[in-house]
C-alpha cells in the first residue's frame, strides 16, 4: 500500500504535521511520498490512499491550495482520503469548502479535520501563539497523528462537523479581502539593510513570485500573504510597518 501526502505550507506548520503523518505510516511499513503542491505538478492516480493538507487563510484554505486541488489533483476511482488543515483557532473550514469538488473528482473522504497549530499571521492586529501555548499545540501533535492513522487503517470514518452557511461565508470573506492580501508585503514590509545578507532566500522561495531582489527589495501586487519570506528570513531582516518582530520557531 502507498500513499500520497498533497500539502501546501506557508511558514511549515502544515509541513511539520505532514511529516509526522508520514513518519507514522512508516513506522507501520506503509510508504508515503509527500508532494508540495507549489511544484504545480499534475499528477497521475498511482497511489492506494490520499491525505490533502494545508493551511487556513481568513477561515478557508489558501487559495494556492484549491487551485492544485481542482485543476491538478488526479481523477480517481473511490480512493480513500483524508483531508486534513492546520490553523491558529480550534476549527477551520476548509473541509466542506473542498469536500464536493473532492468527491466530484472520486475521492472518497473519510477522515476530514482542522489540527490547531501556532498562529503565523500576527504581524498587525493578531496575536502571536504563546511560548507556553506553542509547547501544548506540538505535545499534542503525536497522538493525533497515531489516533488518525489507526482510525485509517481501520476502515473508520471521522469528518469534522463544519457549519456549511459558514463555510459559504468564509468564501465569500476570503474573496473580498484578497485584494488586500496581495497588497501585504508591498503595503507593510521593509527589509534592514543593516542585517540582510542579501541571500536572496526571499526571492526564491515565494511561493507566487512576489518578490523581486536587485540591489533592493521589491514587491509586487500578488501576495497570498502567506508569512513565508517573514518568517523564514535567516537573519529576521523584515521589519513590518518599519518595525521588528520576533519570527515563529517551532
Ligand atoms: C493570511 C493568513 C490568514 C490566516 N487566517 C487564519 C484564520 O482565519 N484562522 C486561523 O485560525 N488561523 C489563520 N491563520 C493562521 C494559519 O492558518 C496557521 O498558523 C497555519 O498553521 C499556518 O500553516 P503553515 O505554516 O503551513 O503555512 C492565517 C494565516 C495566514 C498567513
Ligand atoms: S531572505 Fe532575508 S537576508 Fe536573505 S535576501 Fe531576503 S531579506 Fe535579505
Ligand atoms: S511576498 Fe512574502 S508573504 Fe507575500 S506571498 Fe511572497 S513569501 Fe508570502
Amino acid at each position: 500500500m502507498k500513499g500520497l501526502i498533497a500539502f501546501f505550507s506557508g511558514t511549515g506548520n502544515t509541513e511539520y504535521l505532514v511529516k509526522f503523518i508520514a513518519n507514522e505510516f512508516e513506522k507501520r511499513n506503509i510508504e508515503c511520498e509527500l508532494f508540495n503542491v507549489e511544484n504545480n505538478e499534475e499528477l497521475k492516480d498511482e497511489y492506494d490512499f490520499y491525505i490533502f493538507a494545508s493551511p487556513i487563510h481568513v477561515e478557508v484554505f489558501a487559495k494556492i491550495f484549491t487551485d492544485w486541488l481542482s485543476s491538478k489533483a488526479p481523477e480517481v476511482d473511490n480512493k480513500r482520503c483524508i483531508l486534513l488543515s492546520t490553523q491558529a483557532s480550534a476549527l477551520g473550514y476548509g473541509g466542506r469548502q473542498v469536500s464536493k469538488m473532492l468527491e466530484r473528482k472520486g475521492y472518497n473522504i473519510v477522515y476530514m479535520k482542522s489540527i490547531s497549530m501556532p498562529n503565523n499571521y500576527y504581524l498587525g492586529k493578531f496575536k502571536a501563539t504563546t511560548e507556553e501555548k506553542k509547547k501544548e499545540i506540538l505535545s499534542e501533535v503525536p497522538l493525533e497523528v497515531s489516533n488518525m492513522v489507526e482510525s485509517f487503517l481501520k476502515d473508520e470514518v471521522y469528518i469534522e462537523k463544519e457549519s456549511l452557511y459558514v463555510t459559504e461565508l468564509c468564501k465569500l470573506v476570503y474573496k473580498i479581502y484578497m485584494p488586500t492580501l496581495n497588497k501585504f508585503a508591498k503595503k507593510n514590509l521593509t527589509i534592514d539593510e543593516e542585517v540582510c545578507v542579501k541571500c536572496k532566500k526571499c526571492e526564491r522561495e515565494c511561493p507566487v513570485g512576489n518578490i523581486k531582489f536587485d540591489e533592493k527589495i521589491s514587491f509586487a501586487d500578488k501576495c497570498i500573504a502567506c508569512q513565508r519570506c517573514v518568517q523564514k528570513c535567516p537573519v529576521n531582516a523584515f521589519k513590518y510597518q518599519g518595525k521588528h518582530f520576533k519570527q515563529l520557531k517551532l
